[in-house]
């Protein structure tokens, strides 16, 4: 079976060089001789024998008995693992229900556009107790962008619990908004800050023993996995490597503790046959990286939301907007004519511009 390198008795300076060449689980390492890891590593050519020698000792059975999962199973599996509400009902709807737990998605937009603010969003909703039809569930935020704002969760928190309190209805409901308060809500969000990508990839390492030690979390949050990516990769493919073993982790993640991983993305510009036009960063293969891709964009003033890539859903384009309570429909009142086609994506905002790729 697959086994994270972490839970290898390894010395912590290996653990780290494999961790920053790429290197996550037994998996990765099963075609590597040890002068070629040694140098991919950056480890000595004795701790790469030791390595390569306790990574091909792991046993292989019981693998089949553990992969075998009837398609009812995993139907009930993914319906008891629900979904995460955003408030905006139009694109919920899209999702069929929101955020899918346990499964990776993917929020891309030029700056301005609103990630930020649907990840703080969703963030909040997750607490929705369980008798309001949420998961009651705890979350953790890892901000590389120092973008977090503790006012923005604040405001969207008195706003769901006013939500909540007007739909009370019984004794269980009046019991649960006890416990639903602004001050729980911001205790129930584990916020870690990450300079760069060494410090992502140290993070992301160190969550799944977290995660164990907190079961209540249902939502992992990187807003974004582009900063730390983004500059300081002169060799590319490696920015590749890190970016698919990360990539991994995160879907394994989502499936083995049950929680809901979204990451935000920018967009850049991609030049080809003399048009420009605005794609998601680090190119085809990320684009494989999670589940599902929503793109938020611009049309004029307004706001759009598109499911992008979803192997269950269709694609479609859905408005949305921000207000002072947060991430929310848009009134009826508006019409407006949405485009799905995701070359015209705008950078409407005209106060920020979206990044060059580098690549
Ligand atoms: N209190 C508020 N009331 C209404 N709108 C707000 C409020 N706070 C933020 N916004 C809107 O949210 C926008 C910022 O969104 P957000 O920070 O989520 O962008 P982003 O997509 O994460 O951008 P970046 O790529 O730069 O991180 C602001 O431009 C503003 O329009
Ligand atoms: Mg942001």
């Amino acid at each position: 079976m697959q086994r994270s390198l972490s839970s290898f008795p390894f010395a912590p300076a290996v653990k780290m060089r494999l961790i920053h060449a790429g290197f996550h689980a037994t998996a990765d390492l099963c075609d590597f001789r040890p002068l070629q890891l040694s140098k991919e590593a950056g480890i000595s050519q004795d701790e790469a024998e030791e390595v390569l020698q306790a990574v091909r000792s792991q046993p292989n059975q019981g693998r089949a008995a553990e992969n075998k999962l009837t398609a009812l199973e995993l139907l009930e599996r993914e319906q008891t693992l629900g979904t995460i509400v955003t408030f905006c009902s139009e694109l919920d709807c899209v999702l069929g229900g929101g955020v899918p737990v346990g499964k990776t998605s993917e929020i891309c937009g030029v700056p301005g556009v609103g990630k930020t603010q649907l990840c703080i969003q969703l963030a909040v909703d997750v607490q929705i107790p369980l008798c309001f039809g949420g998961l009651g569930g705890q979350v953790v935020y890892i901000d590389t962008e120092g973008s977090f704002l503790v006012q923005r969760v604040v405001d969207m928190a008195k706003s769901a619990v006013e939500h909540c309190s007007q739909l009370a209805e019984d004794t269980e409901q009046r019991e649960a908004l006890k416990e639903f308060t602004v001050e729980t809500i911001l205790s129930n969000l584990f916020l870690f800050r990450c300079h760069d990508y060494v410090e992502l990839l140290a993070e992301i390492y160190l969550l799944p023993n977290f995660l164990a030690q907190h079961p209540e979390v249902r939502l992992v949050v990187i807003d974004s996995i582009a900063s730390p990516f983004r500059h300081g990769f002169e060799d590319l493919s490696y920015r590749t490597r890190l970016l698919s073993g990360l990539a991994q982790r995160l879907i394994q993640m989502a499936t083995l503790q049950s929680v809901a991983v979204v990451l935000t993305n920018q967009m850049t510009t991609k030049v080809a046959s003399g048009q420009s036009k605005l794609v998601p960063a680090f190119g085809e293969s990320w684009g494989h990286a999670a589940t599902q891709r929503i793109i938020l964009h611009w049309e004029g003033q307004q706001r759009l939301a598109s499911l992008y890539k979803s192997p269950t859903y269709r694609e479609a384009t859905v408005r949305y907007q921000i207000t002072g309570q947060g991430f929310r429909d848009v009134s009826p009142a508006y019409h407006h004519e949405a485009s799905a086609d995701p070359s015209a994506f705008s950078s409407g905002n005209a106060h920020k511009r979206p990044r060059v790729e580098e690549a």
